[in-house]
């Protein structure tokens, strides 16, 4: 794995954009895998201004997002495509047939989950996926003590993220408890993954996640088995991790 210690948020989001760009650049129909939280907007901002600024391409670029929440209206705020769109795909030349969000007011949730899946396939795969990581170690919506192995799939949210989520909701009702996620096995399968984490709240996990045990009861921990990793944190959240790096 390797590590960037950036000094604040912005500059975390500056050093993924880095990495981002170079593939945009290199490959103009890559295929980006996206995240949603507060963690990538500052990401997000800075692939937005180097577009504005005519050094970036998405033509031809193609984006599937980790996740959606189950039973969300695209047109409430707090949906991920929302989000998406408010924050990277309005703002960018992305082709509207060439982003993803899973679908999470499908009627059958395990068809679209299984083609969400072979869409990613028939793209030609990942090739580079954007991770932030919850507070309970849950990359995407893979929760603790989800399976390895499990590809794109319907899931039901922990307390712990249902907690830590509802600040974007008027109330803890309001929290869908469903979503549809990538499987740990589609994150895996990426041919890169950069992982972000911001703020002194994101500390300890970043620890235990990338210098603890390898075990599901931390998701983000099989990323050490990843040959191709990039963890970038702020100053805060990588202060217990600084000495081991
Ligand atoms: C949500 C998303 C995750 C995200 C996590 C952390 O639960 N499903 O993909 O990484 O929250 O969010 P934040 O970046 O706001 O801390």
């Amino acid at each position: 794995m390797n590590f960037i210690i950036a000094k604040d948020y912005d500059a975390m989001g500056r050093a993924a954009a880095t990495i981002v760009a170079a593939k945009v650049l290199t490959k103009p129909n890559a295929v980006l895998g996206l995240a949603t939280g507060s963690t990538p907007i500052s990401l997000y901002k800075e692939l937005v201004a180097l577009y504005k600024k005519g050094e970036l391409d998405f033509s031809n670029i193609k984006s599937f997002n980790l996740d959606e929440y189950v039973g969300l209206p695209p047109t409430n705020d707090q949906s991920y495509i929302y989000f998406m769109k408010d924050n990277l795909f309005d703002h960018i030349n992305i082709k509207k047939e060439n982003y993803h969000v899973p679908n999470g007011n499908s009627s059958n949730l395990e068809d679209e989950a299984k083609h969400y899946e072979k869409m990613i396939k028939d793209a030609g795969g990942i090739d580079i996926q954007v991770l932030g990581i919850g507070p309970n170690g849950h990359i995407g919506f893979n929760e603790p003590d989800t399976k390895f192995e499990k590809v794109t799939h319907e899931t039901g949210l922990t307390e712990s993220t249902i907690e830590a989520n509802k600040r974007f909701f008027n109330k803890k009702e309001d929290v869908p408890t469903k979503a549809i996620t990538m499987g740990i096995k589609t994150i895996m399968m990426a041919k890169s993954i950069i992982i972000l984490a911001t703020g002194k709240g994101k500390a300890d996990i970043v620890k235990s996640a990338f210098f603890g045990d390898i075990v599901p009861s931390v998701p983000a921990s099989i990323l050490q088995l990843h040959h191709n990793v990039t963890v970038i944190v702020d100053t805060e959240a990588g202060e217990k991790i600084k000495k081991h790096i």
